[in-house]
Order: structure tokens, then C-alpha cells, then sequence
């Protein structure tokens, strides 16, 4: 008998001597916030145990570095090799992070990288970095042809790197050869181009570094130690390799792993990051055509693991059931919902909060070492639930159901208190209901019906078609306001801008119908490069005019990369440092280095920025002993920030 929904993706595993309780791997999200040597603070540990704790049967620590001197990609990574008198510095913090990882009953699994010719660029110029062959890289920075002593040395490294994690207690080791490190540009035709046994046109040389390694961690951690092995099944990009190769790379390293996960691309070029971390515009589950084939290429004695955009529960069974491969992984899809594995065995599929590949969670964590997620709140922060105080029930107005009222909402409702929601217009979601038709958007319009479901099945008593005034606040007489009446959008004011033929983007988003053939955007910000895209698809002829000299003005720049792949697609142009000046029925004339221009359109849309309801907002706030604003109605921001806001209002109210 088999009582599961999704027999296949739950099905257990042996692999080696390992047994995996499904088929469903956390892939690795590696925390940067680490001391200079590389020791874990107690917060990794809480962040990694909490993907074991919601059911992924493997959660693989990402970036341990094996070769401090030469193969550190970034300033902060795990060390595998700082020994001090009595092992490894890092150690303490390690093996904290495995051992709360395992107790969940996960395997731990740790990645083995090493960044070859990008190794030290944070301790440019002093930090020297070997690669296949000599070069320069984009800064400037002088690379050097790896010689055999350090060849002889980095395998050696990798292998005492898998000693030692599989010391503390690791289950599983991922050796990295993808993506753009070292093992990668070896086997990568465009960088190694030597001339010795380690490179050149034959694939068997390029792969020859990547086998050694395999076999050098294979007798360190000894036989039945499952070894998994991450490639890009196919580079992606001109010049680079495809999956002809990628099937040759599978069929010289199966007999040297137990497992071929297969990714793609490389975070090394631009043009493929958002291949490798597929974004909003692309399908679910593109990639996963790489290691169907290699699966095919190598049969059923190996085991093929796939990801990239993975999340829904349905899509994962079929690709197992019908023998794509063998194992799904999920990076993102887990950081916005890491009981993803748990809901979905017990047939709560709905309740998954889904990843909607906004890609903030890497624009964040590059630019300040911390893990994020829009849509969750406690991604990052995991230490924080269990350092809630008891609340003391209180009556709680929540103005404004967009995002952060009804995240403040939410968690009101969990806390236990009495929750009013007043909503102006007649449905929950807020200003950003308005992209819900939009193809990539889909993500967007599920979380905020999910999250609209939640306020609803929560109990919070929801007034729609009710402003917030003072008259309804004192009606309801609350203990505490939360105040998130959110933003309205700018409207510049220029000349003609109140036309027939001017709208702002919000109205387009919800009428396209309205814009004509032509169309010029006032404002190369998110919203507007968007909605370019938007009506690119629908067929309209699109340009931006931004006053600035570049676009996405603080905006997250990792879904930049997959947007810009959009603009070009759809040929949108965009003039920087561009002032519009007037508009009329013929278009815009604007100004750009003294020099007037004119931009012929039938439509233009502004979509300059928003600004916050600060009236509205700051008229409730006499109307309850306590009250918060909170989200874009203090400062517009983005999704991230209003969750992140609410969540943390929400569980303190009641407490102090
Ligand atoms: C924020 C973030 C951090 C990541 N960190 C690592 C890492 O440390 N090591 C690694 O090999 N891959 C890393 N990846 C790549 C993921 O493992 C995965 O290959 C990629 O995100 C595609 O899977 P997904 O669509 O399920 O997110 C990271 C991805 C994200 C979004």
C-alpha cells in the first residue's frame, strides 16, 4: 500500500551505503556570514536545520572552501584547510551546523569548491589565483596557467577537505565542477585552451582534473560514502560547451560518483546567471532537459539529479516517475518555503509558499552577506521563532490588505489577537494585483491569493470597500493600528501630462487595451523596464526615457540580468540621462546634453517611482494607544522589505 500522493518523489533512496528518506534535496544556498577563518555563527546552523526540519531528504552546505591560499571565491567561506594544533579552525562551527542538520534526520552533504582562476579577488592585487591558463580578468587582475605542483596539490586538497567533512559527521560530499569554478574551467573549451594532458580540444584532458578529484575524495572518504559531482550539463552560451559535451563529461566521470546533478550556465557570464538560476521569465524546470539527456546517456545504474526553478510537488513526481532523473533539488524554491517537502507528502500542496524567482534573495545576499527571502520573512532569521515572547491579546487594526498588511495580518492572527482588516478597494492584495495578468507574474498573483487565503482562514475580520479614516478607526476602537495604506505613483509635473493619451503604469498594467502601437515610458526603474517587457509581448513598439545615467536606480540588480535578456528581446530602447520636458499628442520632447529630442509615440506612461500616503497614514495615529506604519507607507520599497517589516511589527505587539 502506498498512501502517498506523490509515490515516486518519496520514495527512498539508497545511494552508497546512505539511505535518503525521499528524493527531494535541498541544493546548496551557501551562508557568507562567517568570521575571516570561516567559522559558522550559531545562526547558520539554525538557517540549515530549518531546511532538514520542513523534509528535504539531503541539505548540502554550499561554498566550503578547499585551498584557502588560492580558491576562495569570495572574502567570507567555510575553510577546509585553516588547521590550527588540533584540526581545522572552522571546526566548532561545522560541525554545530551538521549536527543540527542530521538530528532532523537529513543528510548533511557539504560542497567542495575551489574558484580556480577567480580564486582571491577579494584580496586583490596581494592574492595570486591559478586557472587552466594564464590571463587577465575584468579588473585587471593577472591569473596564472595552474602548474603541475599546484594541480598535484589542489587534488589533494579536495580530498582532505572530504576527509574532513565527512569527520564531522557529513553523509555526502558535492564535488563542484560547475558553474564557473575551477573544475569547471578546466573542462570548459573557451578558457582551456592548454596544450599538456590537462586541457586542449580533447574532452577526455579537459575532464581529466574533475576525475582525479573524484578519485582522490573517493579514497579519502573510502567506498559506499555517496559522492555527488554538480556540472553544467550544457555552458549556454556561444563559444561555450552544450549538451554533446555534457554527455561526454557524464560518461568519463559516472564510474567516479554516485550522483550527476546536473545544473547549467555559469554565474562567471553575465549573459547565463539567470540560466543557472533560471529567473521569472523562464519556464519551470528549463533545465531540466540537461540531465534527461544525461540520464538517458548513462542508464539506470547511475543516479541524475536535476534542478533550476524547480517548486511545484507535481512537476517533481513526474520528472522521477517517468525517469528524467532520478533526484530533484531546489535551492530557492526551499528558501521561500522549506517545509516545501513536508506540505507536499502531506497533500498541502497550497500551502507552499512559491518561489516567485525574483532573484532578491541573491541580489541581497551579494550585497550584504545576508539571506533573504521576499516572501518569507523568516529565511535568514530562523533563530527568531523561537525567541517569541507569549503575546498578550490585544485588538489590532490592520490598515491597508497589500502585502504588508496582510503579512501583519497573518502573523497578528497567529500571535492570537483580535484582527481587523480594513481594504479600501473590494479585494486583498494591494497595489501590486494590478501585474497579475502578466505572464511572468504568475508567481505573484499565486502568493497573494495564498496569502489572502491565509487572512481569510486565519479568522481576521476583513472589511473590504472600507478605508481606513479616523471615523472607522474609532468605530472599531482598537488597542494597537498597523498602519499600511502603501504608496500612490508619482505623477510628474510636466506639461500635457493629464492628456488622453498619458497613463501611469498601474493603469496599463490592468487596461494594455489602452496603449497604442507606439509607446514611450517615462522611468527605467523596475516597474517600468517591466512593463516594457509586458507590452513588448502583447506586440507594442516600446522606448524608455530615464533622467538618470543608468536604469534600475537601487533596484535588484541579479533580476536585472534576466530582464535585460527581455529588453533586448523585445527591443526595447532606453535613453539614459534622458529629461523629459513636455508632452503632447505626438509624444514626448525631452532633453538630453543641452540638445532638445523628440520621441514620437501614441502612449506614454509614467512610472517615475511612488510616494508614501503619509497623510492618510499619519491621520490614524492618535486613534490607538499603539500604532506602527509600516511598508511603503513610511518609504517605498520593494516586497522584501514590506514583509520583513510586517512580520517583525506583528510578533512584537502584545509583547511589550
Ligand atoms: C541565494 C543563492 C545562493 C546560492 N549559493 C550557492 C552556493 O553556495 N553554492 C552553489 O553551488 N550554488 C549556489 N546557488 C545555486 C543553487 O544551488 C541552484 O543551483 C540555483 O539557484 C538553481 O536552483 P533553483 O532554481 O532551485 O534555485 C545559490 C543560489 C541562490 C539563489
Amino acid at each position: 500500500m502506498n498512501r502517498l500522493k506523490y509515490p515516486h518523489l518519496f520514495e527512498p533512496v539508497r545511494i552508497g551505503k546512505q539511505y535518503f528518506r525521499n528524493r527531494l534535496f535541498a541544493a546548496p544556498t551557501g551562508w557568507i556570514d562567517l568570521d575571516k577563518e570561516g567559522m559558522y555563527p550559531k545562526d547558520a546552523a539554525l538557517y540549515y536545520a530549518r531546511k532538514a526540519m520542513g523534509g528535504a531528504a539531503a541539505v548540502t552546505l554550499g561554498e566550503n572552501n578547499v585551498d584557502y591560499d588560492y580558491g576562495t571565491g569570495f572574502g567570507y567561506a567555510v575553510r577546509l584547510d585553516n588547521m590550527y594544533s588540533e584540526g581545522p579552525y572552522s571546526l566548532h562551527g561545522l560541525s554545530r551546523v551538521v549536527e543540527e542538520v542530521t538530528r532532523y534526520g537529513a543528510v548533511c552533504s557539504a560542497e567542495l569548491i575551489h574558484a580556480g582562476m577567480y580564486g582571491n579577488r577579494y584580496r586583490y592585487p596581494d592574492g595570486k589565483a591559478f586557472g587552466p591558463v594564464a590571463g587577465v580578468d575584468v579588473d585587471g587582475r593577472e591569473y596564472y596557467e595552474m602548474p603541475e605542483e599546484i594541480i598535484e596539490r589542489t587534488i589533494k586538497k579536495f580530498a582532505s577537505g572530504a576527509a574532513y567533512l565527512k569527520s564531522v559527521g557529513c553523509g555526502m560530499v558535492m564535488v563542484h565542477a560547475g558553474h564557473g569554478w575551477l573544475l569547471h574551467q578546466f573542462m570548459s573549451p573557451k578558457i582551456n585552451t592548454r596544450k599538456d594532458k590537462w586541457g586542449g580540444p580533447d574532452i577526455e584532458n579537459r575532464t581529466r582534473l574533475t576525475v582525479a578529484v573524484l578519485d582522490a575524495v573517493r579514497k579519502a572518504v573510502g567506498p559506499g560514502f555517496p559522492i555527488e559531482c554538480r556540472i553544467s550539463g550544457s555552458e549556454c552560451y556561444d563559444g561555450g560547451y552544450d549538451i554533446e559535451t555534457g554527455l561526454a563529461i557524464a560518461r568519463i566521470i559516472k564510474d567516479h560518483c554516485d550522483i550527476i546533478h546536473v545544473s547549467a550556465g555559469s554565474h562567471e557570464v553575465e549573459e547565463v546567471f539567470t540560466v543557472t538560476h533560471p529567473s521569472m521569465f523562464r519556464e519551470p524546470g528549463c533545465n531540466v532537459q540537461f540531465a534527461e539527456a544525461i540520464k538517458k546517456e548513462v542508464g539506470k545504474d547511475h543516479f541524475v539529479a536535476t534542478l533550476g526553478g524547480l517548486c511545484e510537488p507535481e512537476q517533481m513526481e513526474e520528472i522521477i516517475a517517468s525517469g528524467r532523473a532520478d533526484i530533484v533539488e531546489a535551492a530557492r524554491a526551499i528558501l521561500a518555503d522549506p517545509d516545501l517537502p513536508l506540505k507536499a507528502r502531506t497533500g498541502r500542496e497550497d500551502e507552499i509558499n512559491k518561489c516567485m524567482r525574483c532573484l532578491a534573495c541573491f541580489s541581497n545576499l551579494v550585497s550584504t552577506g545576508h539571506f533573504r527571502c521576499s516572501i518569507n520573512p523568516e529565511t535568514g532569521r530562523e533563530g527568531e521563532r523561537y525567541a517569541l515572547l507569549p503575546a498578550k491579546k490585544k485588538k489590532v487594526l490592520v490598515a491597508g490588505g497589500g502585502i504588508a498588511g496582510m503579512q501583519a495580518a497573518i502573523t497578528c492572527a497567529k500571535r492570537g489577537h483580535d484582527v481587523v482588516l480594513l481594504e479600501k478597494s473590494p479585494a486583498l492584495g494591494g497595489a501590486l494585483r494590478c501585474e497579475e495578468n502578466v505572464p511572468f507574474k504568475t508567481r505573484l498573483k499565486d502568493y497573494l491569493d495564498a496569502q489572502a487565503k491565509k487572512v481569510e482562514e486565519l479568522g481576521v475580520d476583513v472589511r473590504l470597500n472600507t478605508a481606513a479614516t479616523p471615523e472607522e478607526a474609532e468605530k472599531i476602537a482598537p488597542d494597537v493600528i498597523i498602519s499600511a495604506l502603501g504608496a500612490s505613483p508619482v505623477k510628474i509635473p510636466l506639461p500635457g501630462i493629464d492628456g488622453s493619451n498619458v497613463f501611469s503604469a498601474e493603469h496599463i498594467y490592468v487596461h494594455p487595451e489602452d496603449a497604442g502601437k507606439n509607446i514611450v515610458i517615462l522611468g527605467a526603474g523596475l516597474v517600468g523596464m517591466e512593463l516594457a517587457v509586458y507590452l513588448g509581448m502583447l506586440g507594442h513598439k516600446v522606448s524608455i526615457i530615464e533622467m538618470l545615467d543608468h536604469v534600475s536606480h537601487g533596484g535588484n540588480f541579479q533580476h536585472m540580468k534576466g530582464l535585460q535578456a527581455e529588453l533586448d528581446k523585445y527591443g526595447v530602447e532606453i535613453s539614459l540621462s534622458t529629461k523629459a520636458c513636455a508632452i503632447d499628442e505626438k509624444g514626448v520632447t525631452a532633453e538630453k546634453d543641452g540638445r532638445e529630442l523628440k520621441f514620437e509615440c501614441d502612449t506614454v506612461i509614467y512610472a517615475v517611482g511612488q510616494r508614501p500616503r503619509t497623510d492618510e497614514t499619519y491621520a490614524l495615529a492618535a486613534c490607538a494607544p499603539e500604532f506602527y506604519p509600516i511598508g511603503d507607507s513610511i518609504a517605498p520599497k520593494n516586497i522584501m522589505n514590506a514583509t520583513s517589516q510586517a512580520y517583525k511589527i506583528a510578533n512584537v505587539i502584545g509583547t511589550i
